[in-house]
């Protein structure tokens, strides 16, 4: 079966060149009978999805040194696993997180369930992570397919409709080729192939395992898979954030509401953001406008925040934090505007 022989092909490269991370148990271990933790597995895949390996490493060994086990990290504060996960982005993605976590130490004994369908009933876990946690953590045969196997997929079976009309086809095509042998170290071995080889502008074709099967790569149209649907222009938004510095350098801060974009997160005040630059400051004082912009882009709009600011007496309402801790503990937006309003505050 031509399936079966390329799944083993993969394998043998995977053999060869996995990457190490910190959480994954290399192919030789794992042969030897070392298995995943699932916890391990859990948290990776959350803290991955919409970022990259490199960025999440740093993330990973604080959290796990901080919190070895689920049921610990479901012990921690909120504010305290927010803190830690500040700079990572989609922040509902925490707050899921801690609520998963509390689940599986409370409903489950503190040990994740082993099948997708146990996993996808679980707060924050969806179609990818619950296949990435049933393959790699339990070695089930389930189908991971992210935006790398995406486009190892649409090549290697020359796929031409665009994304993300397609998916479902292309999940169809790799569901076909995951093999019950192996089928965490084969998950891990697709998305490793389409990081490293099968990249998305210059594929690294001539060293592929796959390079005899690929019907992109004999139609000469591999680099140019798989299609998109052209998307939408992001629509700009504009903000105020207000900049209140007390007389000992602490800084105003505030906690933004559980729901909504950076949810649960600290920021500096400043209202909703909308068409025009309009919010008003959290309370009266001497506020000026400050010559910085921060910009952020989202997933589905840009963000200019004007900076207004304004240096306030000890006993000003509200919660000052010294500026160093105020900074770690915020989103990236928030750390750029706090960063930019005190450069030019003190300019
Ligand atoms: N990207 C997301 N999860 C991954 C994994 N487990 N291995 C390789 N790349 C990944």
């Amino acid at each position: 079966m031509a399936n079966a022989r390329m799944a083993a092909d993969l394998l043998a490269w995977y053999d060869r060149a996995a990457r190490r991370m910190p959480w994954r148990v290399p192919p030789g271990a794992r042969l030897a009978g070392v298995r995943p933790d699932p916890y391990h597995v859990w948290l990776s895949e959350v803290m991955l999805q919409q970022t990259t390996v490199a960025a999440v490493k740093g993330y990973f060994e604080r959290f796990v040194t901080r919190w070895p086990t689920v049921s610990d990290l479901a012990a921690a504060e909120d504010e305290e696993v927010m803190a830690a996960w500040a700079g990572l982005g989609y922040y509902a993605r925490a707050r899921n997180l801690l609520k998963c976590a509390r689940v599986v130490a409370r409903e489950h004994g503190g040990r994740f369930p082993g099948t997708g369908a146990g996993l996808r009933a679980l707060p924050g876990i969806g179609a990818y992570t619950s296949a990435a946690i049933a393959a790699i953590a339990f070695d089930r045969p389930d189908t991971v397919l992210d935006g790398n196997v995406e486009r190892v997929i649409a090549r290697l079976r020359a796929v031409r409709e665009p994304l993300p009309g397609v998916k479902e086809r292309l999940r169809a095509l790799a569901a076909e080729l995951t093999p019950d042998d192996r089928p965490g170290d084969y998950a891990q071995a697709i998305m490793d192939l389409g990081a490293t080889i099968c990249v998305p502008r210059r594929p690294a074709c001539g060293i592929c395992p796959w390079l005899d099967d690929c019907a992109g790569r004999a139609l000469g149209v591999a680099a140019d898979l798989p299609l998109k649907a052209p998307k939408a222009a992001k629509p700009v938004r504009l903000g105020i954030a207000y900049l209140a510095v007390r007389t000992d350098g602490a800084v105003l801060v505030e906690r933004r509401p559980d729901s909504g974009l950076l949810g649960g997160m600290l920021g500096l005040p400043g209202g909703a953001w909308g068409d025009a630059a309009e919010a008003a400051p959290p309370f009266a004082a001497d506020w000026r406008p400050l010559d910085a912009e921060a910009r952020h882009t989202f997933t589905h709009f840009h963000l200019r925040l004007r900076l207004m600011g304004a240096t306030v007496p000890a006993d000003a309402p509200g919660d000052y934090r010294p500026r160093g801790e105020a900074a770690a503990a915020m989103p990236t937006v928030m750390r750029k505007a706090l960063r930019l309003g005190l450069d030019a505050f003190e300019a």
